[in-house]
């Protein structure tokens, strides 16, 4: 099998020492030659560098491994690019979540007015990281997974139609992981679904097993009694209740759309005033991530650089990240796996405007991805999508046009702001945040 040569843009992730104990894990059915990590802030990325280096080291040392901060050193002889940046840090996400919060609105990192601020400062990185790719290594498949997807998919669409950029998110794996385990079945993958929406935004229509039976009302019973709850105990670690309420919370969505299961970041669009009477504005997600998963997983790197070895670490294998294996053997070693992606409607949606971003299931092989047909949907999750796919190309043509009005009509329309008056003050508050991360507005 060709051995691959595998960029990790974003090395300073958190997530980036649990997806090398992944990748490890899987070399077998992904083969990998040289692995790289790229980085804006080398700092920070050297203090998972020199653990990896150390895991490797142990585990793989026939893998070259190097970190760098030079986009040409890191972008050439690249096969596969694995992006999650993170433009502006977690304290910029802070702030997202706290200036929304502050006006009453939903505080979240991917969802209404701190998504639209993330859009706005992740567009600018993730071209740069698409052009080095494009100049460095132009055969490469960049498997995008940097938020929000959804605002990041309709850049790449508008502005580099022909880069080999794949989006995807793990949120529909992670949900689907804990449907398997409702229904106590070995994996996710011994269902059949169908599933249509956009990113952070859709439901699954049929669940079937390998036999075809329906797996459905036994989900949906699970849902409306539980949410998405399989194990309380998950919770305990690097402060994930917050992800408890937002599994329970399932409940309520089922309610109101009790025909197909529902993505939990429905709850945002659909119970906007709940999660702003649930949250803490002073302490939000992105605190709860620096002091937990932020704090445990480089602690855990500082300890095996300090003791030269990865023996008993912390950092775990992040198993439910193997999609991204998944991803990459369906490219290198042409699988034709069904996998949801975030990708252009063209037809697929029979009742959804050509042009936008939709997730949905596609076959993955060596030329790419075929969107499957999903035909026509109601019109309820229809008007629900039609307005955030609005307020989604808004926020993409504010970017590239630097306008302030679009950015102010995105806001408007998003369905987590009540109005034009409330959308320019957090507009407002917003720009002077992003001073240096956004284009200038006019
Ligand atoms: P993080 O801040 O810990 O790590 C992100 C890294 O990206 C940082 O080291 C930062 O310096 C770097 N970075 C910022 N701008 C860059 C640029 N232009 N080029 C290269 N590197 C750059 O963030 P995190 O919590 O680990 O999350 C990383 C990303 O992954 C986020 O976008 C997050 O939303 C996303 N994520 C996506 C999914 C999904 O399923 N779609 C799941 C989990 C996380
Ligand atoms: C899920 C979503 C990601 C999101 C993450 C946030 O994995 O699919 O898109 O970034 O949750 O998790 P966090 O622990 O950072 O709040
Ligand atoms: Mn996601």
């Amino acid at each position: 099998m060709k051995k691959s040569s595998v960029l990790i843009a974003g090395g300073g992730s958190t997530y980036t020492p649990a997806i090398v104990n992944m990748l490890i894990a899987n070399l077998d059915r992904f083969p990998i030659r040289k692995l790289k990590f790229y980085d804006i802030d080398g700092e920070r990325q050297k203090i998972t560098a020199d653990a990896c280096a150390i895991i490797l080291k142990e585990n793989a040392p026939e893998i070259e491994f190097l970190a760098t901060t030079d986009p040409e050193t890191a972008y050439t002889d690249v096969d596969i690019v694995m992006a999650h940046i993170r433009v502006g840090g977690l304290p910029m996400r802070g702030l997202d979540e706290k200036i929304s919060l502050k006006h009453g609105l939903v505080g979240q990192e991917t969802c209404g007015p701190g998504g639209i601020a993330y859009g706005m400062r992740s567009i600018g990185g993730m071209i740069d990281n698409i052009d080095y790719m494009d100049k460095y290594s132009p055969d490469a498949w960049m498997l995008n997974y940097s938020n929000p997807a959804s605002i990041v998919a309709e850049a790449c669409r508008v502005l580099r139609p022909k880069s080999k950029v794949i989006n995807i998110c793990d949120m529909p794996i992670g949900l689907e992981d804990r449907m398997s385990k409702m229904i106590g079945l070995p994996s996710r993958k011994d269902m059949i679904v169908r599933y249509f929406g956009l990113n952070h935004f859709g439901w699954w229509t049929h669940i079937t097993d390998k036999e075809g039976n329906d797996l459905k009302p036994a989900i949906m019973k699970h849902i409306a009694e539980k949410g998405y709850v399989v194990d309380e105990s998950e919770y305990a670690y690097d402060n994930r209740e917050s992800w408890k309420y937002s599994h329970m919370k399932a409940r309520d969505l089922v309610r109101i759309m009790p025909e197909y299961i529902p993505n939990t970041y429905l709850k945002y669009y659909l119970f906007p005033d709940d999660e702003v009477a649930h949250a803490d504005p002073e302490y939000t997600r992105a605190d709860e991530v620096i002091d937990g998963r932020e704090k445990s997983v480089f602690s855990a790197c500082r300890e095996i650089a300090a003791k030269g070895t990865a023996k008993d670490s912390l950092i775990r294998k992040d198993n439910h990240a193997t999609f991204i294996v998944d991803l990459a053997c369906a490219l290198t070693t042409n699988t034709k796996e069904r996998m949801l992606l975030i990708v252009e409607n063209k037809g697929a949606i029979s009742n959804f405007p050509s042009d936008a971003m939709v997730e949905i299931p596609c076959l993955v092989g060596k030329d790419g991805y075929e969107p499957l047909a999903v035909g026509k949907i109601p019109t309820f999750q229809k008007g629900l999508m039609e307005e955030q796919v609005a307020v989604e190309k808004l926020v993409v043509e504010a970017w590239v046009e630097g306008s302030y009005l679009k950015l102010w009509q995105a806001l408007t329309l998003s369905k987590t702001v009540p109005g034009a008056n409330k959308a320019k003050e957090v507009l407002d508050d917003l720009i002077t945040a992003n001073k240096g991360y956004w284009p200038e507005l006019r």
